[in-house]
């Protein structure tokens, strides 16, 4: 690839295996999970969040995330793609490890409430649990990526200053994590507000070592992945079909459908690897799986068109 190309390059993280089906009250079979997981793959995505190492008690569906983690396909079926997991504390990573993980993500958020609801500790907690999962990371040879929740809003505190997002941003890289993944957990963002998080986070961490992680709760989903877009931002995270939602964040939506950010990135001269066609048939497969319209206009558009 030239380097005129790698500037148009866009790197999807999948995220619905984890977070698109992390919310779902009907029980999911680890068959389900892993059938979905090949399909994306299949369709080229390279990066497929799997599962998390999170207590089953807080998070049920996904309880059987050793099963998940052994059903994965092998290398050689689907060269260079990798499966990360969430993990909270070191049980989790040590977990996630003994079941295979090459690659996790810690998560904190740039809210102390929503913090405290979703892992149950202080921000400044949290980045002190990290620590000895990096170590061990490093030590084992194991990528680290981190998350942010809540970049722009907290469903508990409302609007959230960008500065306080590039502290946690800046810890986070500090820490060893490779990228660090923006959340706008409750999809309130609009391309304005995105723009600042953005450009106050990247005077602390480089550019090239963020993602945009945005949900779709209001529709400005692909709007928000234009505008970072636009800035520089080439990682993005989306959930095919859609799906999903986060327990702790009461009415917040799935992420921004993938089918309809490679449409946009397509659109916009990006490259991506995924075949969209492939994809829309994984997200209209899972949609009726889960007995529901898929939540990606782009995917039932191109339905549509296919009569
Ligand atoms: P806690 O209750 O404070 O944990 O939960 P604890 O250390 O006091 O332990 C309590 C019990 O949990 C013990 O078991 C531990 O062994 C067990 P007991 O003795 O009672 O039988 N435990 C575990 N079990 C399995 N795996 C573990 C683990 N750790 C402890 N890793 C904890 C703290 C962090 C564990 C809990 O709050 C938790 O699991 N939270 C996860 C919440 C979650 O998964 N949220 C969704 C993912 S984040 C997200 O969606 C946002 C994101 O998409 C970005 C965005 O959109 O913003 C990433
Ligand atoms: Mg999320």
């Amino acid at each position: 690839m030239n380097a005129a190309n790698a500037m148009n390059h866009v790197r999807i993280v999948e995220v619905g295996p984890r977070d698109g089906l992390q919310n779902e009250k009907q029980r999911i079979s680890t068959e389900t999970k892993l059938a979905l997981i090949r399909k994306l793959a299949a369709a080229g995505l390279k990066d497929i969040e799997a599962t998390s190492f999170v207590s089953p008690k807080w998070v049920p569906q996904m309880a059987d995330h050793a099963e998940v983690m052994a059903g994965l396909p092998s290398g050689a079926e689907f060269p260079g793609v990798n499966y990360p997991v969430l993990t909270p504390n070191l049980k989790g990573f040590e977990a996630a490890v003994a079941a295979g993980a090459k690659e996790v993500a810690v998560f904190a958020a740039a809210s102390e409430a929503f913090s405290r609801k979703n892992i149950n500790c202080s921000i400044a907690e949290s980045i002190a649990r990290f620590e000895p999962i990096l170590a061990a990371a490093q030590a084992a040879g194991v990528r680290v990526r981190g998350y942010i929740s809540c970049v722009v809003g907290c469903p508990y505190e409302g609007a959230i200053a960008p500065q306080a997002v590039a502290e946690v941003a800046w810890r986070l890289r500090d820490l060893g994590c490779h990228e660090v993944s923006l959340g706008d957990t409750i999809g309130i963002g609009n391309p304005a507000s995105v723009a600042r998080m953005l450009e106050a986070v990247a005077a602390r961490v480089p550019m090239a070592q963020l993602a945009g992680h945005y949900h779709d709760t209001y529709g400005l989903g692909t709007a928000n992945v234009h505008a970072s877009y636009q800035m520089g931002v080439r990682v993005f995270d989306s959930s095919v079909a859609g799906l999903g939602g986060c327990p702790y964040a009461r009415g917040a939506t799935g992420n921004v459908a993938t089918e309809d950010i490679v449409w946009l990135l397509h659109g916009l001269g990006a490259t991506t690897g995924v075949d969209l066609d492939a994809l829309v048939d994984c997200g209209a497969w899972i949609s009726a799986k889960l007995g529901r319209e898929s939540g990606s206009r782009v995917a039932r558009a191109l339905l549509a068109r296919r009569g």
